[in-house]
C-alpha cells in the first residue's frame, strides 16, 4: 500500500487493510475499467476508497441496512453479471465494477388514510403487479435473500399480511425493479403492504401504540438531551450497553 494509498484511508482501516493484505494477499478489480490491485478480503466499497475513490452519493450506513450502494459486477470469463451491496460483498480477482445509480422506480401517491386493507388494495395502487411472468429474477438478485416473487404473488392474490411478512428485511435497495422485465417496483410495493398491515390488520403492534403515546407525553426527552451532548467514544459505549427491546415482549 502506498502512502498516498494510507492516507485515504482513516488509521484504524489502514491497519486493517495492511492485516488483511499480509494475510490474504492481493486480487485485480477493474473500476470503471481501470485495474488496481486491493488487499483480498474488502468489501467493494473499501475496495474503492482503499483505490482512491470516494462515495459522495450511493453510501449510507455501511452495514447492509439502508439499500444505498447497489452494485453491479462481472467476474472475468464469466457470462452473468452479479449484482450485490457495495458494503457488503467481498472483493473477487478479475472483478469489474460498476455502481448503480438510484432506481427511477416512481412511488404511487395514496393516503392511508382514506385506503382500506381489501383484497384489491395493493393490485389497484400498483396494477403492474399483475404482469408478473414468475421468472424469479426478482429473488436472485436479493441481497437479503428475500423470497421477492413470492411476496409479489402475495400482492397479486390480496394476501396483505403475508406479502408483509415475506418482505419485512426488504432494505429498498432497487436491484430487484433494476432487474424485473414487468417494470414492479417491488420495494414499494412490499412498503405498501407493511403500512397497510401495520395500520388496519396487525392487532400485535400494541408496543407501536405504547410507544407513540410515550413520545407524545415527551418522556424521552431528557435522555435524547443527554445524548446530543455526547462525544462519538461515549455514544457507542452508550449504545453497547443499551437495553434490548425484547424485554417488552417485541412485536
Ligand atoms: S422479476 Fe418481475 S416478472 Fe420476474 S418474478 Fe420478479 S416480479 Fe415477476
Ligand atoms: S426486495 Fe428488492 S429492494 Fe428489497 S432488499 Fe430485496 S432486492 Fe432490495
Ligand atoms: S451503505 Fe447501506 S447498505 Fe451498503
Amino acid at each position: 500500500m502506498t502512502k498516498k494509498e494510507q492516507a485515504l484511508l482513516k488509521e484504524p482501516e489502514v491497519k486493517k487493510a495492511e492485516d488483511v493484505e499480509k494475510k490474504a494477499g492481493t486480487v485485480e478489480v477493474f473500476i470503471m475499467g481501470k485495474s488496481y490491485k486491493v488487499p483480498a478480503g474488502l468489501t467493494i466499497m473499501k475496495a474503492l476508497e482503499y483505490a482512491g475513490y470516494r462515495y459522495i452519493r450511493g453510501c449510507g450506513c455501511r452495514a447492509g441496512f439502508c439499500g444505498a450502494c447497489s452494485t453491479i459486477f462481472r467476474i472475468e470469463d464469466e457470462q452473468k453479471l452479479g449484482f450485490d451491496l457495495a458494503c457488503q460483498k467481498v472483493v473477487e480477482d478479475k472483478m469489474y465494477l460498476v455502481q448503480l445509480p438510484f432506481v427511477p422506480a416512481t412511488k404511487a401517491e395514496y393516503n392511508i388514510e382514506e385506503i382500506k386493507p381489501t383484497e384489491s388494495t395493493i393490485l389497484e395502487i400498483y396494477p403492474e403487479i399483475a404482469r408478473c411472468v414468475s421468472c424469479n429474477t426478482c429473488s436472485k438478485s436479493c441481497p437479503q435473500d428475500i423470497e421477492v416473487m413470492k411476496y409479489i404473488q402475495r400482492a397479486v392474490r390480496g394476501e396483505i399480511a403475508k406479502c408483509a411478512e415475506i418482505s419485512f428485511d426488504c432494505i429498498q435497495c432497487g436491484l430487484c425493479a433494476m432487474r424485473c422485465p414487468a417494470d414492479i417496483k417491488h420495494y414499494h410495493v412490499s412498503q405498501l403492504a407493511r403500512r397497510l398491515r401495520g395500520k388496519y390488520l396487525d392487532t400485535k403492534s400494541k408496543n407501536l401504540v405504547k410507544r407513540l403515546k410515550e413520545i407524545e407525553n415527551r418522556r424521552y426527552d431528557a435522555e435524547i438531551e443527554k445524548m446530543m451532548k455526547m462525544d462519538k467514544k461515549e455514544i457507542t459505549e452508550f449504545y453497547k450497553k443499551r437495553k434490548i427491546e425484547a424485554e417488552e415482549g417485541g412485536v
